[in-house]
């Protein structure tokens, strides 16, 4: 950890001297020194192959449901669960009329070839439910439907549903999001999370073109930063911070959460005091220009639909011009293809590939949680996570009109909570952060930090470690998988 201290008081000197502002900004486009911690989610223990197919306890269907990356968690649940149970998972189901409105499946979004070949030592992968022949007829294996528990532990998965399974020969989880533990104690299971996260989930390769044409396009000009602006209707209602909107807005915010979430009195003041309430664009421009980012500075913007349209996004352009967003950027013929769920995908690729990100809510959204984990893995990438609750009275102050000290104010915030890297602490997800399971050291003081040498396991050792750079797989998209 002494890496980390160092970098605090490197910080914290570089705050405190003369050329701050531009001295703080330099040094966050870099990655953070890992002090000899390096990203690894091979078995670090004798891992058998996944059964053969006569030796299946049987098929597993899932349908995941939510968003982008609820669902992307959802299919490394999945994979764990097949792997808990010895039964062969059938190619999860993507949800296509949920909250995106849009008829994407799996193999639409996602390499299937690339998931199920970096998953052979793990799971067995087919594509469907297989037909079976009784009495002289064939039809497909009903999968008995299961709800399973919320956040299920591995117990119920090697009881009922073993069960379930082993009687019926398939069984149909639905809905599937949420539904395995995260806190999961075989730390083998959790780098099996790992591997599909980060190894076996690769967009196809008209996403990876897209994002790697935008990311090429911003780094052309030097870094850039991503942040993901979770300004949106639906985020919006949930938090509950009506005050800042026209009394029209307020009505849609209302309604909409009258219909999602349960009724609770909404004290502006005090739920923005609690950190409740999302930055507004004005408040990340305003925090940034606080840590010495300039006007020149390119800034890709990963969001749904901003929520009081322009009136909001006006003063965060008139203090960050260069503002891009993927269908600013994107080639036309693409177009059509890049909606929806893949939309999201070329978001979350430019997000994970960028040098700094910004998520400016990291409460009940997935898609942040899940690129901050993303990034750690993928080199250390510095991640800013503003402290909304510690800004909130800065902020307040600043628009009762006592604005003094305002820059210094933020800065010493954004310093002390900074979100440098760790390994997790409760309550954080371990898609958040899967530091400590998924890294290792060469040189541990710790024996179970040890990172696996190469006689063990040769070959998903191997398969690890020739993936370890994201950005040449992005970049070399075309020639791989031509
Ligand atoms: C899965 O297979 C392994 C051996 O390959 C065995 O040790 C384990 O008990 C099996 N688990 C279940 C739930 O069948
Ligand atoms: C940034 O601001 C300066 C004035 O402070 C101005 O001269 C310059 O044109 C601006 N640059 C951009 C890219 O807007
Ligand atoms: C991207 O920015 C443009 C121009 O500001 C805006 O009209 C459009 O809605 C934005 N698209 C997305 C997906 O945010
Ligand atoms: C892409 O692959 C080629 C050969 O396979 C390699 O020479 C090149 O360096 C790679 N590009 C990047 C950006 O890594």
């Amino acid at each position: 950890m002494q890496c980390l201290f160092e970098f605090f008081i490197k910080l914290y000197l570089v705050l405190t001297s003369v050329l701050l502002k531009d001295v703080v900004s330099n040094e966050l486009w870099r990655t953070v020194d890992s002090n000899g911690w390096r990203a690894s989610s091979a078995p670090r223990i004798y891992w058998p192959p996944p059964p053969a197919e006569s030796e299946s306890n049987g098929y597993l269907r899932v349908r995941c449901n939510g968003g982008l990356t609820q669902q992307r968690s959802a299919i490394c649940n999945a994979v764990v669960v097949a792997r808990i149970m010895n039964a062969t998972l059938v190619l999860p189901e993507l949800d296509t009329n949920s909250f995106w409105h849009d008829e994407s499946g799996f193999e639409d979004i996602y390499d299937v070839p690339h998931f199920i070949k970096t998953l052979e030592y793990d799971v067995r992968i087919v594509m469907n439910v297989p037909k079976i022949t009784a009495q002289g007829k064939t039809k497909k294996l009903k999968a008995y439907k299961i709800d399973p528990p919320r956040d299920a532990p591995v117990t119920w998965y090697r009881t009922t549903a073993l069960e379930n399974i082993r009687k019926y020969g398939a069984i149909y989880l639905t809905p599937f999001s949420h539904r395995l533990a995260e806190k999961i104690d075989d730390p083998e299971f959790q780098r099996l999370r790992c591997r599909v996260n980060y190894h076996a989930l690769r967009f196809k390769p008209n996403i990876m073109k897209t994002s790697s044409d935008i990311v090429n396009k911003l780094r052309s000009e030097g870094h850039f930063m991503s942040i993901h602006l979770r300004f949106e209707l639906d985020m919006l209602a949930y938090a509950g911070c009506f005050d800042i909107f026209t009394p029209e807005e307020q009505k849609i915010l209302l309604r909409y959460r009258e219909e999602h979430f349960p009724e609770k009195t909404l004290d502006y003041r005090k739920r923005r005091l609690l950190g409740k309430c999302p930055l507004t664009p004005e408040e990340v421009g305003l925090i940034l220009r606080a840590m010495g980012f300039d006007n020149t500075t390119w800034i890709y913007l990963a969001s749904g639909k901003l929520f009081g349209g322009k009136r909001f996004m006006k003063p965060f352009k008139a203090m960050f011009p260069r503002l891009k967003n993927h269908s600013m950027i994107r080639s036309g013929e693409l177009e059509e293809n890049i909606r929806g769920l893949a939309g999201s995908a070329v978001d979350y690729m430019v997000c994970l590939l960028s040098d700094i990100f910004i998520p400016t809510y990291d409460g009940p959204s997935n898609f942040a949680n899940n690129l901050m984990g993303h990034r750690l893995y993928y080199g250390f990438r510095t991640t800013i996570t503003p402290n909304r609750k510690a800004l909130a009275p800065i902020f307040m102050d600043r628009e009762e009109g006592h604005a003094s000290g305002f820059e210094e104010r933020v800065r010493q915030v954004m310093l002390t909570h900074f979100g440098a890297p760790h390994k997790r602490i409760h309550p954080e997800s371990f898609y958040t952060n899967p530091w400590p399971e998924c890294f290792c050291q060469m040189k541990p003081r710790n024996h179970a930090d040890r990172c696996p040498p190469n006689n063990v396991n040769d070959v998903l050792e191997s398969r690890f470690q020739n993936k370890e750079d994201v950005e040449v797989e992005a970049t070399n998209q075309t020639d791989s998988t031509s």
